[in-house]
């Protein structure tokens, strides 16, 4: 059959195109990259959900379609996207287009607590199309996801950093109800949903196969990963919640907010069975999300990324430190006289010393602020200015390399740490690969 996909290029639309391909089904897919080649008997035409709002928008892609899905969407509204286009306006329009092009069947992606009982502006927005879709003539499946785990997926990252810790804190203990599914799973229903031939509206909730608690997501995945001594879990205090999941989204990238918050205390869980009459088997459970394969670098990544933040912080420490001694807790006689070895007397001598210090306690303060995107000039900058210190005392103070402490042989581990920095420290978000259009 022949398919259009909405959303192709996302985490569970990449994985919705892999297996239909795999399935040898043809397919349209939107996108709003542009550029280059897709796969063999894959065509990319460009949309943007913006515009199209209007069923005469969606018409000419339908032309020659036998099943629609739609795996787009959006966790937060930003960079002039909104819930009511992505999620509600725009869908609507491709719904009444797909009915009007009598195509046999429309899967949409939803999210489980897009209910009766939504109350944020991602379930609400996510619920009104819903609704739309199943008053249509047109045979639908609406499937409900609770949380999706695939190994590239930002919040499964989140999960396993969070899973590595030897303590968390985490709102209300952790104690909220989740169901998380496995990406596979999600992908394996979404297709068998489109081969379906049934009639009528179905409502299917993605679940695994049962309901754990946040913390006990946690401890699966800790253990799973290798880890043979349980983390202590502690509540945070209620009033630390939304300022820690602030401080987590800054540092993390992932859209951590007051939403995200209020959907975990709901709870996210769902009778299975329905799930597994489409899927033909039970879900994965959460014991089985890191496979084997998979653990090693599982493992290492999500230690990674503490370690990193560990060694930035220090590093900026250690920068600001610099500046803050040398502007004065250490007696700027005693600099000065340094300074004279090297040449730098009078003005010059205290212009060097005020100006390298305010230069250390900038590069400090950059070190702790700077988002991921633009610290590679830092890092670049910061080794650069250690090598030429280093290589300026080697040559005018040479006791210094003689020195039991190692004031200078200590910057070798430095420089190793900050070269690590350079090449690794990237930013966080990990996307599947994009497909985009030959056109
Ligand atoms: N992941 C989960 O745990 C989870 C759980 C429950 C429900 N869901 C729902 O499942 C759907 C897919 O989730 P996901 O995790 O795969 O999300 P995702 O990785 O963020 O992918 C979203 C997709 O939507 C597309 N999109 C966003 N805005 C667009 C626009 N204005 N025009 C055209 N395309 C646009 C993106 O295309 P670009 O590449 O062009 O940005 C991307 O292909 C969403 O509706 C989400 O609400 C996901």
């Amino acid at each position: 059959m022949t398919v259009l996909l909405i959303g192709s290029s996302g985490f569970i639309g990449a994985a919705v195109m892999a297996q239909l391909i795999a399935r040898g089904h043809r397919l349209r897919c939107t996108t709003r990259g542009d550029g280059h080649a897709g796969a063999e008997g894959v065509e990319f035409v460009q949309l943007d959900l913006k515009e199209a709002l209007t069923h005469e928008a969606w018409q000419r892609h339908l032309d020659g379609i036998d099943v629609v899905i739609n795996c787009a969407g959006i966790f937060e509204e930003r960079d002039g996207q909104t819930f009511s286009v992505a999620h509600e306006r725009a869908p609507k329009a491709l719904f009444e287009a797909s009915a009007r092009a009598r195509v046999r069947r429309v899967v949409q992606l939803s999210a489980l607590g897009a209910d009766d009982r939504a109350v944020s502006a991602f379930h609400l927005s996510k619920r009104a199309a819903d609704t739309h879709l199943a008053a249509l003539p047109v045979a639908s499946h609406i499937l409900y996801p609770s949380l999706v785990y695939g190994q590239a997926g930002d919040s499964a990252a989140l999960f396993r950093r969070l899973a590595v810790l030897p303590l968390v804190l985490l709102p209300g203990g952790g104690r909220q109800q989740v169901q998380p599914v496995h990406l596979d799973d999600v992908a394996d229903a979404v297709v068998r949903a489109a081969e379906a031939d049934s009639g009528g509206c179905r409502r299917v909730a993605l679940v695994g196969p049962r309901a754990v608690t946040f913390a006990g997501l946690l401890a699966c995945l800790r253990h799973s990963l290798g880890f043979s001594h349980p983390a202590v879990v502690a509540a945070l205090p209620t009033w630390l919640e939304r300022p820690a999941i602030a401080l987590g989204a800054r540092l993390t990238g992932f859209p951590l907010g007051a939403d995200a918050l209020s959907m975990l205390e709901r709870g996210s869980t769902a009778d299975p069975a329905p799930f597994i009459a489409l899927l033909g088997h039970p879900p994965r459970p959460v014991e089985r999300f890191v496979g084997p394969t998979e653990r090693p670098a599982d493992r290492t990544l999500a230690l990674l990324h503490w370690l990193l933040l560990l060694l930035r912080l220090s590093i900026a420490a250690l920068w600001i430190w610099t500046a803050v001694v040398s502007l004065g807790l250490y007696p700027v006689n005693a600099s000065l006289a340094l300074l004279a070895r090297v040449g730098a007397e009078g003005l010059f001598a205290h212009l060097l010393l005020y100006g390298a210090a305010a230069f250390d306690l900038v590069l400090g303060l950059l070190t702790v602020t700077l988002p991921a995107t633009m610290r590679r000039p830092l890092w670049a900058t910061q080794i650069a200015l250690i090598v030429f210190y280093s290589v300026v005392i080697a040559v005018a103070l040479p006791e210094f390399w003689l020195h039991p402490f190692g004031p200078l042989s200590k910057n070798l581990p430095l420089l190793a740490g900050l070269v690590l920095l350079l090449l690794i420290d990237t930013p966080a978000p990990h996307r599947p690969a994009k497909w985009t259009t030959r056109r």
